[in-house]
């Protein structure tokens, strides 16, 4: 059955003292809001609106970068969850089967708890994920009569006797999209917050005769942020789940705490990863690859067999075929190098491609960029890079081209020629001699 998400990112995150909309703060290396969205993609869901508010126009670009069909509503006053959700309705008009209700602020819900809440649904009318808080706090409470849930009263609202139940709303809800938006309708504001709240319409489904029913998590999948101070625990929380998960999935981490992973990190089985190294987003290392200590990667690809750094840095685009070398302080960006290539010390390679084989020495830079267009190097098979080349873009080397060390390549190179571009070396007998003493003569006179 169809099911289309909601996600409500308007809540203006004051406590988080920043020029920037909360949800596009960091964790794991992409915005807080892409971790929901991710999370409920897995559900491949018909449609998906988010919901913005304040600095709404920046988080609309973040969600139309991640998710192009996904829609945004906006709420320009905060007046509850309830009329968040109302927003989404015009969007969501005709669409058949159920809507999930996520916050953008909440990372940590796992697709397969999403799963279970769509599953619920065949018990229920309207499905609420609920968790067993240590510190229930102001969380809303879930009042239930044995597998029935009667109504969820918001913390402010509650009885000492409410406030005693640990079993809380994550804020997760699920029902019938038309079913939902005609229990919205009917929501009021009366209440200590003078909020629409989207709580509300559990006790108005079962004063309809409808069911509710709740869905249990780990506490840890429903964390909300709010501060930078629950972002910095969020974080620390995602990094050492995903060491964890790498070291049970075959991944050799030799100083697992110095490791930062990325949201989306892949790294196949008996994948070595050295001390300190970072993987920003869009990451795939492939089986038996190594990432040297003090690497950085981001956007790229590693093959089978391939070995990076140490202190290598691997930017969007960097595809690297198997077995191939990086090496040392050098940076690859939007090139794709094959099977076998080296690049081992201190080089820039961009916007480049590099066939199989070759060898790039150290030093040598693809100049790319003319101050306005980028511009594109090829260099063949088998190619052998002089250390020092600097490559001016747009240039080609073919196969098994050689350049002269120090030589600045300014036109093709053809298939198996060398190349010198450089200026001829002139060497004067005793001349260094005479210099020198000179030198040191002026400066003793002072
Ligand atoms: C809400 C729930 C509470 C639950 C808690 C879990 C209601 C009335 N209460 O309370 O039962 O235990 O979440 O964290 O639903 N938002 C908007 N527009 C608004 C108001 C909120 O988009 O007008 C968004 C926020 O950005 C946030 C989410 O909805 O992502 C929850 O809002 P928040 O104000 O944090 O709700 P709580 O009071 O924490
Ligand atoms: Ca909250």
């Amino acid at each position: 059955m169809a099911v289309s998400q909601v996600i409500l990112a308007a809540g203006q995150g004051s406590r988080m003292e920043s020029d920037l909309p909360k949800v596009l703060h960091q964790l794991a290396g992409v915005p807080l809001l892409l971790h929901a969205m991710r999370a409920g993609a897995a559900l491949d869901p018909a449609r998906v609106v988010v919901v913005v508010g304040h600095g709404g126009e920046r988080v609309a670009r973040v969600v139309e970068a991640e998710d192009p069909r996904a829609e945004i509503a906006h709420q320009t006053e905060q007046q509850g969850t309830a009329h968040a959700v109302a927003q989404a309705r015009a969007a969501l008009e005709g669409q058949s089967g159920d809507v999930v209700v996520l916050y953008g602020d909440t990372p940590f819900i796992r697709p397969e708890t999403l799963a279970a809440i769509q599953e619920a649904r065949a018990a229920h009318d309207i499905v609420v994920l609920g968790f067993d808080a240590a510190d229930p706090g102001r969380y809303g409470r879930l009042i239930c009569a044995g597998d029935t849930l009667e109504r969820i009263v918001e913390f402010k609202d509650a009885t000492e006797a409410e406030r005693a139940i640990t079993l809380c709303n994550s804020g997760v809800i699920c029902a019938d999209r038309a079913v939902l938006f005609d229990l919205i309708a009917e929501v009021g504001n009366a209440n200590a917050a003078g909020e629409y709240y989207l709580t509300d319409i559990v006790e108005l489904g079962r004063a309809r005769g409808l069911s509710a029913g709740v869905v249990r998590c780990a506490e840890a999948e429903t964390l909300g942020i709010n501060t930078r101070a629950e972002l910095a625990r969020a974080e620390a929380a995602f990094q050492a789940r995903s060491r964890a998960d790498a070291l049970e999935n075959g991944v050799t981490l030799v100083a697992p705490d110095t490791v930062i992973f990325a949201q989306d990190t892949y790294l196949g089985r008996d994948c070595v990863v050295e001390p300190y190294v970072v993987f920003g987003p869009g990451v795939t290392v492939e089986t038996g690859a190594t990432i040297r200590a003090f690497s950085h990667l981001e956007g790229a690809h590693v093959s089978r067999g391939a070995v990076v750094g140490p202190y290598a840095r691997l930017r969007p685009g960097a595809e690297l075929a198997e077995d191939v070398r990086i090496g040392n302080f050098v940076e690859v960006k939007s090139a794709q190098i094959d099977e076998g290539a080296k690049v081992n010390h201190l080089s820039y390679v961009g916007d480049a491609h590099i066939g199989a084989g070759a060898n790039v020495g150290a030093g040598s830079v693809t100049c790319n960029y003319d101050g306005v267009f980028k511009h594109h190097t090829e260099i063949g098979a088998g190619a052998f890079i002089g250390s020092s080349t600097m490559l001016v873009a747009p240039v080609r080397g073919g196969a098994g081209a050689v350049t002269g060390s120090g030589s600045v390549i300014t036109s093709d190179v053809p298939d198996g020629a060398l190349a010198l571009g450089r200026a001829r070396q002139q060497t004067k007998p005793g001349l260094g001699k005479r210099l020198m003493d000179r030198l040191r003569a002026a400066k003793a006179k002072g």
